[in-house]
């Protein structure tokens, strides 16, 4: 079986949308700290850059999740494998993902942070995958809408894989 991965977004348009996603959220949250929670391990490229643009201070924390069950299907149950050093507590949260799939996961995710006492939690998505959405979760920042293919690249694996490239690919198989 070969692959090639073809590129879907490229390194300019990417590091332009950060620009852009970075002075929208620098103008919203004017006067005020962010606190990034970031999902390991595909957001942590998005999450870096993104930071970068910001010109309000920022603070970062990870987690780790996976999901129960099924391996090929979202189950939408979640175990936390790394949690958060730092709580939660009258912090303005912004979640940052890779890429929002049937948002299963990001729906039992933030649940739970809610739990914790934020003062305000957003959603922001380097990918988000509309139409193959099942929960309905609110994204407040997109960078891009991608189709329903496999996707790699700027933090995406396939099979661990393909995270390192700088833009963002589809993976074309062939037997
Ligand atoms: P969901 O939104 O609960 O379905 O799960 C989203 C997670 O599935 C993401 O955080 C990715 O880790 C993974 N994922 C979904 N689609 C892709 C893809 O096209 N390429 C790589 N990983 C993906
Ligand atoms: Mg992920």
């Amino acid at each position: 079986m070969s692959k090639e991965i073809s590129v879907l977004i490229s390194e300019e348009e990417i590091d332009r949308k950060i620009r852009e996603i970075g002075a929208r959220i620098s103008k919203d949250y004017e006067g005020k700290v962010v606190h990034f929670v970031c999902v390991l391990r595909g957001s942590v490229f998005f999450a870096t850059e993104l930071a970068k643009r910001l010109t309000i201070p920022v603070t970062i924390d990870f987690m780790s999740v996976s999901s129960y069950g099924n391996s090929t299907k979202s189950s939408g149950v979640i175990k936390i494998i790394k949690d958060l050093d730092d709580p939660l507590e009258g912090k303005n949260v912004i979640v940052i993902e890779d890429i929002i799939d049937t948002g299963n996961t990001l729906e039992y995710l933030l649940k739970n942070l809610k739990l914790r006492h934020p003062e305000s939690i957003a959603l922001c998505t380097l990918l988000d995958k509309p139409e193959r959405r099942v929960a309905d979760v609110k994204v407040d920042y997109t960078c891009f809408e991608v189709p329903d293919k496999f996707i790699v690249g700027y933090g995406l694996d396939w099979a661990q894989k393909y995270r390192n490239l700088p833009y963002i690919g589809v993976v074309e198989t062939e037997e």
